[in-house]
This record gives C-alpha cells, sequence and structure tokens, in this order.
C-alpha cells in the first residue's frame, strides 16, 4: 500500500510500504469517534496492455469533501492522486484483463491518541490506498435483484455524501433484516416515502426513453457512477430526470412493462432490479428481467472504461 501521515500540520512524504498491518495507538481518534472515510475506484486493462484509472480526479475530490466534513485533515489532491498512480504503475502487471480490474481503496483515517477529544477533531491522520484485483460481478450472469423497500433512513440524513464507514455499520441492520425476513438482495432506503439509495449503490429508474433519479441533496452519496451512466444516458438522447422519486411513483411506474430498474456503483456498475418487496407485497418491475436499456447503458459505460469505446469525456488517466 501507499501510505502518507499527516503530523504536525503536514503530510509526510508517501512510502509504498507492506500492507499487512498499522499500527495505532489504542486511543486513536478513529477508534472512538469514527473519523474515518474511504474511496473506492477501479483500473482497467486496455487490450493494447496500457492500465487506466477510471474518473480518478472525481473520487479525489469526494474522499477530499468526505474528509472536510468529518473535520478530518486536508487530503492533498496531488498528492492523493500521484500515490494511486504509483502504486498502480509498481502493480500494472498484476491488473486483469476486463471483464477484471484491480480496484483502488482510498482510506483516511484520525490518527491523534486523544480519548478526550469526543468533540474535537484529530488534529493527525493516516491516508492510504490499498489495490485488489477484483472479477466480474457479473459472471455467472447476474438475477435481477430483489430489493426490500424500508420507510427509514441509511443515515443521518445530512451524512450521505460522506463515505464513511458510519454510514455502512448503521445499515446493517435493517440490511441483515431484509435479506434474513423477505430474502432481499439489498435494502432501497425510502425515508419518509423518499427513494434514495441502497446501502452500497444508488438506484435508477427506467421508463421508455427517460430515466428518473433522485437528485442530488445531502441525504445519499453521489455515485461517479451515476454520473457516468446519466451523461451516456443523455449523450444517447435519452431524458433524464434528476427529481424527486417517491414509494408511490415507484410501484405505479414499476407495474408497466417497459420500466427497468438498476443499482448503479463501481462494484455493481449497473445491476438490474427486478423485484421490489414493498409492506410485505412483492412486486415484479417491468418484466422482471434485466432490460434492454440497462444491458445496453451497462455495456457503454464497460465499453469507455475497457477501451472499446471513445473517451469522449476525458473520464480516463492512463498510468502506463
Ligand atoms: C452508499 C453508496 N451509494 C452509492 C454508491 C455508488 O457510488 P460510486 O458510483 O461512486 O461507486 C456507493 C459505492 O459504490 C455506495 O457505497
Amino acid at each position: 500500500m501507499n501510505l502518507a501521515q499527516f503530523k504536525q500540520g503536514q503530510w509526510n512524504t508517501a512510502e509504498i510500504v507492506k500492507s499487512d498491518s498499522i499500527s495505532l495507538h489504542p486511543g486513536a481518534h478513529v477508534l472512538h469517534y469514527a473519523s474515518t472515510c474511504f474511496e473506492g475506484l477501479k483500473a482497467f486493462k486496455h487490450a493494447d496492455g496500457s492500465i487506466n484509472i477510471f474518473r480518478m480526479e472525481q473520487n479525489i475530490a469526494r474522499l477530499i469533501q468526505s474528509s472536510e466534513l468529518l473535520a478530518l485533515p486536508p487530503v492533498n489532491a496531488e498528492q492523493l492522486k500521484q500515490m494511486i498512480v504509483d502504486l498502480v504503475k509498481r502493480y500494472a502487471a498484476e491488473v486483469p484483463l476486463p471483464p477484471g480490474s484491480m480496484y483502488i481503496r482510498p482510506t483516511h483515517l484520525g490518527t491523534e491518541v486523544s480519548i478526550g477529544k469526543a468533540a474535537a477533531p484529530s488534529n493527525e491522520s493516516m491516508l492510504y490506498v490499498l489495490l485488489s484485483p477484483v472479477g466480474d460481478y457479473f459472471a455467472g450472469g447476474s438475477k435481477p435483484l430483489r430489493l426490500l423497500l424500508a420507510d427509514e433512513a441509511r443515515c443521518a440524513s445530512h451524512m450521505g455524501v460522506v463515505k464513511s464507514g458510519g454510514n455502512y455499520a448503521s445499515a446493517l441492520q435493517p440490511i441483515m433484516k431484509a435479506s434474513k425476513e423477505a430474502k432481499a438482495d439489498q435494502v432501497l432506503f425510502c425515508p419518509g416515502g423518499d427513494v434514495q439509495e441502497t446501502g452500497a449503490a444508488n438506484f435508477i429508474l427506467i421508463d421508455g426513453n427517460e430515466i428518473i433519479t433522485k437528485s442530488l441533496d445531502s441525504s445519499f452519496l453521489h455515485g461517479i457512477t451515476r454520473d457516468s451512466i446519466l451523461t451516456i444516458a443523455r449523450d444517447r438522447g435519452m431524458t433524464v430526470s434528476e427529481r424527486a422519486l417517491t414509494v408511490d411513483e415507484l410501484l405505479e411506474r414499476s407495474a408497466k412493462p417497459n420500466t427497468e430498474a438498476a443499482l448503479s456503483g463501481t462494484a455493481a456498475v449497473l445491476t438490474p432490479v427486478g423485484t421490489l418487496i414493498h409492506q410485505g407485497k412483492e412486486y415484479t418491475v417491468g418484466s422482471g428481467v434485466a432490460g434492454a436499456t440497462t444491458n445496453a447503458l451497462r455495456q457503454a459505460l464497460n465499453d469507455i472504461q475497457w477501451g472499446k469505446a471513445e473517451d469522449k469525456h476525458g473520464w480516463l488517466t492512463k498510468v502506463c
């Protein structure tokens, strides 16, 4: 991993070190007050052997925002970019060919030894970048997902934009309950009927030529895949409606035969949703199978990532 530390108001020079352990004082701020955030992005190997990272600047910007909202020391965008590029370059030979990729996990922790600082930020931190080769989420053909619509929030309403462990921990019990009681793959969090996101992906509804998804606010994570899919959809002449979507409207539109629903995310890419479960009743979305538009949008995104289509928005950073 590539590791840098923030002490006495500045970052030291990052260093590539073994990723088997880190050393933390048991009183470190992160272990008590959850001052931590992370990112997830991918590098792809193209047919010409080059290695290309997808939308790195956006992930770095999101980590900077998460760090700021958690009052962690300020991340230096240039330094983090160099840390990611250097590490990916060093392990270029281990980036799998598509549909595989190299998953990149930048992580930022508050390390100040400060049990007494429950109401004060950590003035020291650790930033590291981990790598892991990953396979294809779709290997073996994916079955459309079953989502349980829950009338609760995934996390505090001002924290949705922060990619922080606490948000994932607070969603675990509802997700485990949905799996056990409704055999659901995921929970779609819809507090007060407002369709937000699932535990680890954004939600989009496709009705004919229109894509409907919640407009950006502080309550959910602003997915970079979401933005990429919406951009590709606009390029293809689809109507993109970023606006509030209620559970009532979602269920009503889902009943139409041509409606499709999908989850977007770095891991999910664009995964079809076949069934919605609401108050004990099951609703099939459209025909219940992966829709043609979902498949086409996923393919269009993969084609850019895999170097098979023109990268006209400049989303790829070639590292070697
Ligand atoms: C809660 C949550 N929402 C949405 C997303 C999608 O974000 P992105 O497309 O940037 O991966 C993720 C991560 O994949 C997530 O964990």
